[in-house]
């Protein structure tokens, strides 16, 4: 019997679908794999099954309630005691929803948590995998179908329900996924958060900029999002995570060390601080190739034209390993409409100059790549010259392939 789920909390939000008496098997097979159940069923779902049977499967109290009867919250407040609202939210390695309704599924997509399940969702840092089941004329609806691509991008996992007749006497898409699909998703989604666990990882994301004034800055486009994507995800598969990030990229969702910085001579100064534990260096932000030496310590008349001097700065990249030698380095290489044969060579170039381990590359010139998108496609190469292609996929799925593939050569896996 596998032992990848022994002794995990799975929490298992139950919602108002037909399909929830299903639930109660799942919850065998998962409480059979060694997993602890905790249960939180929504108020409708209660019409349709008996919280009685779900405490018999799972063993433990069953969860319906945000506000417990009988307690009087103004006591908790006086004595600054602790309100356990969210602590299954706290106590999960996943959090699955099963069976999801189009109901729960909005609520998610739009941030609305009225009660203890979408609550409990948006509090927890686990991964949510969501099982939804429904007439399949809600499936297709275009609201629903956006709700669920949002929540994709944002890193909810979805297994798909499948086709068949389903309870309201339609044929089509709308029955929930097989019971032992689910258990093998849990299972390797379980056994993947943990896979980078012990692992020091520093990530370097957006853009730097220099000043021209005290007001003015030269930048570049990068959001940081492919960086502090990767470092979420990194941490997500638990990676003890230092990001150092453009003061203007996109905010983390999660806690980890985060770093704000502006120039190029301010995220160097960071990197020399903060290396020297790191097993993983990532390096995604964009970095301004150029800084200004006659920059001025006032703000500058806007009367006449200006002549900046432009010198190039640092390359950070090139400087890594010579800080800490042992470390497994990944950079990236933009490139502006450049063919695939160039896109490779050009990331090599930096690999070698670098002696780092892998470059990822890719071409900021095409639509729905590069900068301030959510998607992206690269090319992995290695120190072999050989390139992983990732087609074009949203930046999350492309951060997990990366981690990967440093996973794979740094642990041989
Ligand atoms: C018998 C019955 C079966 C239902 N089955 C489903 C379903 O499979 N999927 C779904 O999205 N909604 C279904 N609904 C509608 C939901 O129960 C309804 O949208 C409800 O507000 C969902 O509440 P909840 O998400 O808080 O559990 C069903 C309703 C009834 C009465």
């Amino acid at each position: 019997m596998s032992k990848i789920l022994k002794d995990k909390n799975i929490v298992i939000g139950v919602t108002a679908s037909i399909a929830c008496y299903k639930t109660l098997e799942l919850i065998k097979k998962l409480r059979n794999l060694g997993a602890n159940v905790h249960v939180i069923i929504s108020k409708n779902a209660t019409r349709l099954v008996d919280i009685k049977d779900f405490e018999i499967a799972s063993n433990n109290k069953v969860h319906t309630e945000l506000f417990e009867p009988n307690i009087s919250y103004l006591d908790y407040i006086k004595k600054d005691s602790k309100i356990e609202h969210i602590s299954l939210a706290d106590i999960a390695d996943l959090f699955l929803i099963c069976p999801a309704t189009a109901n729960i599924m909005g609520k998610i997509a739009n941030g609305i948590a009225d009660d203890l399940l979408s609550t409990s969702v948006m509090a927890t840092n686990a991964s949510v995998l969501i099982c939804p089941a429904m007439n399949v004329k809600m499936w297709k609806n275009p609201i629903m179908q956006e709700n669920i691509k949002k929540l994709k991008k944002l890193s909810y996992r979805f297994i798909e329900p499948e086709y068949g007749m389903l309870a309201c006497g339609y044929e089509g898409i709308g029955r929930l996924a097989n019971l032992d699909k689910i258990t093998d998703n849990i299972q390797a989604i379980i056994e993947k958060r943990s896979d980078l666990k012990g692992k020091k990882i520093l990530v370097t994301a957006g853009a730097t900029s220099e000043e021209i004034d005290p007001v003015r800055v030269i930048t570049n486009k990068s959001s940081g999002k492919m960086g502090v994507y990767l470092a979420e995800e990194a941490f997500l598969r638990g990676a003890e995570v230092t990001l150092i990030r453009g003061a203007n990229s996109v905010e983390p969702q999660y806690h980890f060390k985060d770093i704000k910085i502006s120039s190029v001579k301010e995220l160097f100064q960071e990197i020399r601080e903060n290396i020297s534990d790191k097993d993983i260096m990532i390096h995604a932000a964009a970095v301004s190739d150029f800084t200004i030496s006659n920059k001025s310590k006032s703000k500058i008349k806007s009367t006449k034209s200006l002549n900046l001097e432009l010198t190039p700065t640092t390359k950070i990249f090139e400087k890594i390993k010579q800080l800490k030698k042992d470390i497994f380095l990944l950079g990236f290489k933009a490139e502006y409409r450049a063919t695939k044969k160039e896109l490779i060579n050009r990331a090599y170039q930096i690999l070698k100059l670098a002696n780092a381990d892998l470059v990822v590359a890719n071409d900021v010139g095409k639509q729905g790549r590069g900068f301030d998108t959510e998607t992206n496609e690269v090319f992995i190469v290695n120190k072999d010259k050989k390139a992983v292609h990732v087609g074009l996929a949203g930046k999350r799925v492309i951060g997990n392939r990366i981690l990967d593939e440093i996973k794979r050569l740094l642990l041989g896996e």
